[in-house]
């Protein structure tokens, strides 16, 4: 079958991604096929694409999508034609994408297409960062830097309702109303204030005891130094650039401080983790706990257009690409 697809032949800038036609095979043994509905965009598919992340040439991009099930492979048993279904796997960004069956979550039927593209990889790294990686309590207070993003939206509005105090970062002003409306106590404009010192300031001095960062390169000092002795750095991504060349001397200096680097890919390794953050992920979306906010759709083939607009700051909340 031909589909259409944004395939990456090179890695460099969003010029790289071609929409292509494609021939897709039926699907194999443990596999189904799903018709995309809405795709959603991720930062992480910059770092795929740019050549960060490692890849092999040539392939489909893109990590999550929802839609129907039209076609199963062998053995299938837990998913139907017909079925409603939202992914986190590769090569999301097509018409159709053939997945494996145990990893195609199906919808309850309160959640559209559209709020499910955005759940298995945004809401699954706020469900696993917030619950897994640091495990919030009521009471706490916490820094998310870009509080307005895809994952930032989910995160604070997700850490509010766990009944955490939650400091969100921002670039800009319009950012700044977005994350207040969604839950946020206390937001900081990156660009124009001391995020430390509006950090102590806020917390009576005493910080907090975990920092969320997926802004990396430019955040990653002021992070530290918004942590209480022994906090957490959780450093998850590099929306500003990577942190290299750390000197672990820093964290002593800093107050025993701890790091780490966590990706989804760990923590949704076995297919229990998965469905049952998946699951978390749906719950709190179903009984509203968490709203979803897309603001931005792209044609699928104005993908390379999707990722200059992420890179350049220029969108808030999800993204959805539309086959
Ligand atoms: N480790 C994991 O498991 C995992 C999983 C999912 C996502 N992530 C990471 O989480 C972060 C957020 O992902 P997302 O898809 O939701 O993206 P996003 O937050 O919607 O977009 C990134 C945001 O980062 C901020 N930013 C700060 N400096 C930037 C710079 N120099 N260039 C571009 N953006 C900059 C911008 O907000 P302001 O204008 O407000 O600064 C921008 O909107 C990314 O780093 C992503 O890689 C990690």
């Amino acid at each position: 079958m031909t589909i259409k697809a944004i395939r990456v032949h090179k890695t460099g800038g969003p010029e790289v991604l071609q929409y292509d036609d494609v021939e897709l095979a039926a699907p194999a043994a443990g596999q189904v096929r799903v018709r995309n509905k809405a795709i959603g965009l991720n930062f992480v598919e910059t770092y795929f694409r740019s050549g960060l992340y490692p890849v092999s040439l040539p392939f489909t991009l893109g990590s999550e999508a929802a839609g129907i099930v039209e076609a199963v492979g062998e053995g299938v048993t837990n998913l139907k034609v017909g079925d409603r279904v939202a992914y986190n796997s590769g090569g999301a960004y097509a018409e159709a994408t053939n997945v494996p069956a145990i990893r195609a979550l199906p919808l309850p039927d309160a959640v559209s297409f559209e709020v499910a593209a955005t759940l298995l990889l945004k809401g699954a790294t706020a469900e696993y960062l917030l619950r897994r990686t640091f495990r919030v309590e009521p009471g706490q207070t916490i820094l998310w830097h870009a509080a307005a993003g895809g994952v930032g939206l989910i995160a604070t509005q997700w850490a509010k309702h766990l009944g955490c105090t939650v400091i969100g970062t921002v670039g800009t002003d319009e950012k700044a109303a977005l994350a207040r409306a969604h839950g946020c106590d206390h937001v900081i404009n990156y660009r124009s204030e001391n995020v430390a010192e509006r950090v102590k300031e806020i917390t009576a001095g005493r910080k907090v005891p975990v920092v969320y960062d997926g802004v990396g390169k430019d955040t990653f000092l002021a992070s530290l130094d918004c942590l209480a002795p022994r906090g957490l750095l959780v450093s998850f991504g590099n929306a500003s650039g990577p942190v290299t060349g750390v000197d672990l001397g820093i964290l002593a200096a800093k107050g025993s401080l701890y790091v780490t680097r966590p990706t989804l890919a760990t923590y949704a390794a076995t297919n229990e983790d998965y469905a049952e953050i998946g699951k978390n992920v749906f719950d709190v979306v179903a009984k509203g706990a968490v709203k979803v906010q897309i603001n931005q759709h792209y044609k699928l083939a104005d993908a390379a257009q999707a990722h200059r607009d992420l890179e350049a700051r220029k969108t808030t909340g999800a993204t959805i690409l539309v086959p």
